[in-house]
């Protein structure tokens, strides 16, 4: 029989360990649910996504992308993608890289370049992202062709199919559990939103109005924004990015 005294201080180390964990971490999750081929998924992964680096939000996101979306499990556990067996591929790829490099700034910018590749109907040409970005090619090409590939994409199959509600289209995007259905191009200001924690960046000040305002039809500003980004300046600003975690840690 367990005491009173036992069961209370079990309870309050376990409540301090509880609040220690989610005081620590009050990021706003941002799941990405998406397929590489879906040009809806590219634009959002182009055009969009990267603003959490530009406006400087990342250090309040964990940012989590899914590489799967309206994928069809087959019950022999072989799947059916909806652009064809080469976004099986490709979503295998970005699969492999997330596992690999589970450092976001690294797999982000390679799933961006095969994404902005896709974005200019070029994906074929993905490999080159190895060579542009000088990442080695042999972790990935050992994983998506292998069994360890399928495995992690069936991981994510799993993932997506537990949605709750669950997807209707991609790019499914999610702030902290909930969907923002077809509102996606307002997601910095749900991110904003989200934040109850102290450190909100000062871009969340100028987001807020604007979403108040809704001033601009949104695909103007999508077609605005895809003329000056190209992928070298994502990266520019990921390298600048992480200059100054690194600046900051050493300090
Ligand atoms: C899986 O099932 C499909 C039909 O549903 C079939 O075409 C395919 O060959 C099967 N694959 C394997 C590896 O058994």
């Amino acid at each position: 029989m367990v005491s009173g005294s036992t069961l209370s201080l079990s309870l309050s180390l376990y409540l301090s360990f509880f609040s220690l964990f989610s005081q620590s971490d009050d990021k706003v999750s941002l799941e990405v649910y998406y397929e590489s081929l879906c040009p809806d998924s590219a634009n959002f992964i182009v055009n969009y996504l990267p603003q959490i680096f530009e406006k400087n939000l990342i250090s309040i996101v964990d940012l989590k992308l899914y590489p799967w979306g309206n994928t069809k499990l087959r019950p022999n556990a072989t799947f059916v993608c909806q652009h064809g067996a080469y976004e099986c591929l490709l979503d295998t790829v970005e699969a492999c890289a997330i596992d690999i490099w589970p450092e976001l700034s690294k797999h982000f910018t390679f799933i961006y370049c095969i994404e902005d590749l896709v974005h200019q109907h070029k994906y074929k040409e993905w490999e080159s992202c190895f060579e542009k970005l000088d990442l080695d090619p042999e972790p990935i090409n050992q994983c998506y062709t292998s069994e360890y590939g399928k495995k992690l994409e069936l991981q994510y199959a799993a993932e997506t199919d537990a949605l709750q509600p669950p997807h209707k289209f991609v790019p499914w995007v999610v702030v902290n559990g909930e969907p923002l259905y077809d509102d996606i191009e307002n997601f910095i200001s749900y991110i904003c939103e989200a934040y109850k924690g102290s450190e909100a960046p000062q871009s969340c000040a100028q987001v807020s109005n604007v979403r108040q305002v809704k001033a601009k039809p949104k695909h103007s500003v999508c077609n605005m924004e895809r003329e000056m980004s190209t992928w070298e300046k994502v990266r520019s600003t990921i390298t600048s990015w992480m200059h100054q975690i690194n600046l900051g840690g050493a300090i």
